[in-house]
């Protein structure tokens, strides 16, 4: 290429009429205003004003940059002969979007349905951590803070590298990795660039500002695979030295639910309720049949772990039998592992809905916060209506292992939702996302007595609300943890269970899996 100077309108021939075999993927279908190279911009304003020194693409290593415009490009079909795919193995391409927005009746919609979910996903995965930030040129080398990624394998322009001193003869820098290689996308006159396409890369100037220009367009390859980790780039002069990691990692892949356009929550559509069952199907049928005068058409799926397990039918139900006693978290994990829909309910099999258990308010808040999971109020036979809303926190305690704290209590009220709290744990009543419950899971080793278990593995991953205005029923005498007296429940929390071998359990989960010597609780 030749020297560039307003490189928007420059950089497209070279690109469009490139013989390099990848040439980008660009073809004359894709317009110019994505062609690549808006990358090659400084990220960060620059103060050195090197904004008019000339450059030139090189383009093997411009090439491989993310462009953000990837196209669905299957091989070409070149010759034939027989075994020739063994030999070449050819790619073959499927336009997805095309395929399923062809023979869907309302296309445009489901696109901005797509974009709206996807939106609400980001947002609850934003970290402030992955931001870009760059320190700038005081000491003297101006480098990114946090913020910059790179794909396993892959090749990026690391932006905000600068450098800022006093003039002298010379001007070099030194770059070093250990999980990739350094070069340059496009190579600056009076600049030495050494050790390109290696860990170790020095550039040097007798001026400062093609220096600086040059550092615009240094890249990143990452060599060594590994799906998730960090490189430590040492970025330094002869006099001063500066750290800083760029993410080596896959992109988060999205799991969206394509519940359809709605103008008002469609409860059926998005929320799938789920239930164990075990001794009791009288209670069972009451709770179905509770479930039906509110939402005739919402599904319901069952777990069953009877001995003798009787049919359970009618429309929009799944009963699932398991084997004879399997217990109540295998019975939650297979529930919920069969769910469909954007949200579950989970339900104890002898709660009631009444006009108050209004599915409508949590998921309203699901969909208006960040929260993935939402806990409502169970009211007694007896009118005591509990929450039990708890907090959770380890602390660390060195060799022995940790401590585990739980207390009763919440962090701080929803903002717009004087009802809802955010807490860590929430009662047995409680509405979450599919895919974040289906992700902590539910350790089936517990077969009797565990709730707050799936709270403990859920910390640091869900983010819980608990509302009081959304209340079911419960119909069984039978008293629960949170109605009975303080001595009571100090005695059942963890160490109640019918045998010995099961308290076994407990202990052995909360000290080997989750590494606890100790756990405090109210
Ligand atoms: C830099 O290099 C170019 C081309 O090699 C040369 O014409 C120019 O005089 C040099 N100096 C500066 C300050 O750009
Ligand atoms: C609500 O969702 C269900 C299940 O997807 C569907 O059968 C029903 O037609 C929907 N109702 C409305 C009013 O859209």
């Amino acid at each position: 290429g030749s020297s560039l100077r307003k490189p928007p309108i420059l950089f497209l021939p070279i690109f469009l009429y490139s013989t390099h075999p990848l040439s980008c993927f660009l073809s004359s279908t894709v317009p110019a205003v994505l062609c690549p190279f808006t990358q090659l911009f400084p990220v960060t304003s620059s103060p050195h004003g090197d904004e008019d020194i000339a450059y030139h693409i090189k383009e093997e290593v411009a090439c491989n940059l993310p462009q953000n415009t990837c196209v669905c490009l299957a091989d070409k079909e070149t010759f034939q002969m027989p075994f020739s795919n063994l030999l070449f193995p050819h790619v073959w391409a499927h336009k997805i979007d095309h395929a399923f927005l062809e023979s869907h009746p309302d296309p445009e919609g489901v696109k901005r349905h797509r974009a709206q979910e996807y939106s609400s996903f980001q947002r609850r995965s934003y970290s402030p951590a992955d931001e870009l930030i760059v320190a700038q040129a005081n000491n003297p080398l101006q480098y990114p803070t946090q913020g910059v990624e790179v794909r396993p394998l892959k090749t990026i322009i690391i932006p905000g590298l600068g450098l800022e001193e006093e003039k002298r003869p010379k001007h070099t820098v030194y770059l070093t990795a250990t999980l990739g290689t350094f070069d340059v996308a496009a190579t600056v006159d009076n600049v030495s660039v050494s050790g390109e396409g290696e860990k170790h890369m020095i550039l040097l100037s007798p001026y400062l500002s093609a220096l600086n220009r040059q550092l615009q367009f240094v890249t990143y390859t990452n060599t060594v695979f590994h799906p998730k980790t960090a490189d430590t780039v040492k970025f330094a002069t002869k006099d001063h030295q500066s750290f800083f990691t760029i993410k080596v990692g896959h992109g988060t892949i999205p799991r969206l639910y394509n519940t359809g356009y709605q103008r008002e929550y469609n409860i059926s559509a998005l929320v799938t309720i789920a239930t164990k069952t075990f001794l009791r199907y009288d209670k069972l049928k009451d709770l179905i049949d509770s479930i039906r005068q509110y939402y005739p058409t919402i599904t319901i799926v069952i777990a069953d772990d009877n001995e003798h397990p009787l049919p359970v039918t009618g429309p929009h139900i799944e009963h699932y039998i398991m084997p004879f006693g399997k217990g109540w978290f295998a019975g939650r994990n297979l529930a919920v592992s069969q769910v469909t829909t954007k949200y579950v309910l989970w339900v104890d099999d002898d709660f009631i809905f009444t006009a108050n258990t209004k599915l409508e308010k949590m998921v309203d808040i699901l969909e208006k916060t960040t929260l993935d999971l939402v806990g409502g109020a169970v009211r007694e036979v007896t009118g005591y209506t509990a929450t039990f809303r708890h907090i959770i926190s380890v602390e660390e305690g060195g060799e022995e292992g940790d401590c585990l704290h739980i207390r009763h209590g919440y962090h701080h009220v929803i903002e717009g939702f004087p009802d809802c709290v955010v807490v860590d744990a929430v009662i047995n009543f409680f509405m979450g996302r599919t895919d974040k419950v289906q992700q902590v899971g539910f350790n089936p080793r517990l077969a009797r007595q565990a709730h707050l278990e799936f709270f403990i593995d859920a910390l640091g991953s869900l983010h819980i609300g608990s509302c009081s205005d959304v209340i079911i029923s419960h119909a069984s005498k039978i008293k629960l943890p949170w109605s009975k007296t303080d001595a009571q429940k100090a005695y059942d929390k963890f160490r109640y269970s019918p045998s010995s071998a099961d308290n076994n359990i407990h202990n052995e989960v909360f000290y080997f899996k989750n590494r606890f010597k100790c756990m405090t609780s109210h």
